[in-house]
């Protein structure tokens, strides 16, 4: 029996589903797949990391509930994300014979779900998909809520589709497996969640961070949970970014323009640059008057007790000055008609959406960030 130790819903009227959350629920993953119908032949899309680590696990379950299963495992890292692997896994779904009424399971992180969110999108003009995703930033973040797709060379993201998965199954105990930087980037999209709307869950994270970084279950099935039924809410309200989700963007604008400085590369992850970027949309909140002084030394306490890229000092090698930084930031596809959109917060937990941002503060905040290297 599957025993998800939370379920958290997301009611999108035709499109509603479950997020299980608990260790070692991928036992179980037949009992929740069968309900969904579709051939008793499945195929998921993984990478070498997690296929050589949890695949077998997998299919074992599968199996042992009368399912066959095929899997392709693309190459770990970003440069997945992209045309080419996106050809190759929807002619390999399609030699696999994967029909309308059928359900591709996606067994990764967020580059993984992402890839193979799009395909089923696009495979014949849409398939069902499950995600199972295997990081913290995919279980709290990119699993849920249907944004799929893959970069372009203009920039990331540029290339896909709402498309909302079937099922997301998130494994707690699979996080055991992470190294510990990436587990802590992934917790930078956590921390997120509390500083844009809720201060008494920051306030837990605060007291609760350290243990959960430790291995604390409980602790991480709580904090998966609760950060899946805010984006949930977010979500329910706003599918299709309108309006709302943006808020999830928060510390995004600056992370955008970090991530391109440093060439998509190992010097800043993902996640890294999320925290980096929401202790700086902060320090302008503050400097514009929004919040007060301590709210961004807050931020930054939190960040730096987790050992956490804090900082553009935490950032090794070159980066460019404060106004190319801004320009990068213009290549955000948040842009909206040339105005920079950012997420800015009244208070730890109280964030809101405004393009009225004056050049010369965001200026000087990346000025004296700069300045402290
Ligand atoms: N990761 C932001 C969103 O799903 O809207």
């Amino acid at each position: 029996m599957i025993r998800p130790q939370s379920t958290v819903h997301v009611d999108l009227p035709g499109r509603e589903y479950d997020i299980l959350i608990g260790p070692d629920i991928l036992d179980g993953v037949a009992e929740v797949i069968a309900p969904l119908g579709g051939r008793k032949h499945l195929a998921i899309v993984t990478d070498e990391t997690v296929s050589a680590l949890h695949l077998s696990r997998l299919q074992t379950g599968l199996e042992a509930a009368g399912f066959t299963s095929a899997a392709l495992a693309l190459p770990a890292g970003e440069a997945t994300k992209g045309w080419p692997q996106l050809q190759r896994t929807v002619e390999w779904l399609l030699d696999q014979k994967v029909e309308r009424g059928d359900v591709v399971i996606a067994f990764g992180g967020g580059v993984i779900g992402d890839l193979v969110g799009f395909a089923a999108a696009i495979l014949r003009r849409g398939v069902r998909f499950v995600q199972i995703p295997t990081t913290v930033l995919a279980q709290v973040d990119s699993s849920v809520g249907g944004k799929t797709g893959i970069n372009a060379p203009h920039g990331k993201n540029l290339i896909g589709a709402f498309h909302q998965p079937s099922l997301v199954l998130a494994d707690t105990a699979l996080l055991g497996t992470l190294a510990p930087r990436d587990f802590l980037a992934g917790y930078g999209e956590v921390v997120k969640y509390g500083l844009l709307g809720d201060a008494a869950f920051f306030d837990w994270l605060e007291e609760n961070g350290p243990a959960l970084a430790a291995g604390d279950m409980d602790a991480r099935v709580y904090a998966v949970t609760r950060s899946c039924q805010m984006k949930a809410d977010i979500v329910q309200r706003d599918e299709t970014e309108q309006g709302d989700r943006a808020l999830l963007n928060l510390g995004h604008t600056f992370c955008h323009a970090f991530e391109a400085a440093t060439g998509y590369s190992d010097r800043l992850l993902h996640g890294e640059g999320v925290a980096i970027g929401c202790a700086m949309a902060f320090e302008l909140s503050s400097r514009l008057g929004l919040c007060s002084q301590e709210a961004p030394s807050r931020v930054r306490a939190h960040l730096r007790a987790m050992g956490m890229k804090t900082d553009l000092r935490d950032i090794d090698g070159d980066l460019p000055d404060a106004a190319a930084l801004l320009g990068l930031m213009g290549q955000d596809k948040k842009v909206i008609a040339g105005q920079l959109r950012f997420i800015l917060a009244r208070d730890i937990g109280d964030a809101f959406i405004t393009s009225d941002v004056p050049r010369d503060a965001v200026l000087s905040v990346l000025d004296d960030a700069l300045s402290q290297r």
